[in-house]
């Protein structure tokens, strides 16, 4: 029986990447795929949604159209790392296969009245604003998630937006602190694990070697996606965020974690967005998480050339 997933995203190189690797799994049924403003604004995380199910195979794939926005705090996006259009690199078209009509939060909330055996998980790859408003809009859905595995915070490894915040967390902190406080089982992959699957010019080729248009758009979009952080970080390539979420439900064996307390910060200006993560168990805080902090890269790569060749 495969596994029910959501994903809610805003695509975003990376969140390609992930969706693509849903697609090609067959452990996974995606029963939709929820689209949030983020990287770049909701019109286009909402159409390279579609331009991946697309290429994917998959125009029968049900995508939704979420917030426009934070909850309390002003858009800001990511268009210095993802391009003007949130994925720079390949050709991209106008998708045909239709957006639904119906928001992503209600699509949230009736997926998860109408499988309350807590068989769906949200699969969370962009700022938790859709998946705040389906709890505060739906709070009995919470009984009904299995957990929700999300890229977002960092700890020993600081921010990527701000010195002490990671992009999704920082852009809306107020969502994410419904989220972190809602008591659903939380698996979290931050900057710490995912600063450690790092994109190289061997894998980027690997990708473009399968030879399927998958494997040459993924090629072509790493090509583009990796740049800025290789200035940032004087490293030969880029960490992969988003697909580590996709990748420990399919290989959750090749990450190592902790459960631990996090909370995020929503007051101060300085550090806005902050995952503050009791690695040390200092606080007395309950662990509302589990804080995956190590992973086979190796392995991880192997999973994505494997997956993305059957596309
Ligand atoms: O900080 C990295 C995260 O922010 C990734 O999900 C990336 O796609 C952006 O959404
Ligand atoms: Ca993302």
């Amino acid at each position: 029986m495969a596994r029910k997933i959501i994903i809610d995203t805003d695509p975003g190189q990376d969140d390609a990447v992930a969706i693509l690797l849903a697609l090609a799994s067959p452990e996974l049924e995606v029963l939709g795929i929820t689209c949030v403003a983020g990287n770049v604004p909701l019109a286009l995380t909402q159409r390279n949604a579609r331009i991946v199910c697309e290429l994917a195979g998959r125009p029968d794939m049900p995508v939704f159209a979420g917030a426009t926005r934070p909850m309390v705090r002003s858009l800001v996006t990511a268009e210095y790392v993802h391009g003007k259009s949130g994925l720079n690199g390949p050709e991209l078209w106008e998708p045909t296969m239709p957006l639904r009509k119906e928001h992503a939060v209600d699509f949230i909330v009736k997926t998860l009245r109408t499988n309350r055996d807590g068989a769906v998980t949200l699969c969370v790859l962009g700022p938790l604003t859709n998946i705040a408003l389906a709890l505060i809009k739906a709070p009995d859905i919470a009984g009904h998630i299995h957990e929700i595995v999300l890229m977002g915070g960092g700890c020993f490894e600081g921010g990527n937006t701000t010195p002490a915040a990671e992009f999704n967390i920082y852009v809306d902190p107020h969502a994410a602190k419904v989220v972190f406080s809602s008591g659903i089982p939380l698996v979290v992959m931050p900057l710490d694990l995912t600063h450690t699957t790092m994109t190289t010019r061997t894998r980027v080729s690997r990708f473009r070697a399968l030879g399927n248009k998958a494997g040459v758009f993924t090629a072509e979009m790493l090509d583009f996606f990796e740049r800025f952080d290789k200035e940032k970080y004087g490293s030969e390539g880029a960490p992969l965020h988003d697909p580590n979420v996709i990748a420990y439900l399919l290989q959750p064996e090749i990450y190592q974690g902790r459960e631990v307390n996090i909370e995020i910060e929503t007051e101060s200006a300085l550090t806005m967005g902050m995952s503050v993560v009791d690695w040390w168990r200092v606080s007395g805080r309950a662990p509302n998480a589990t804080f995956m902090r190590k992973v086979d890269d190796e392995a991880f790569f192997d999973l994505l050339f494997d997956r993305i060749a059957r596309l």
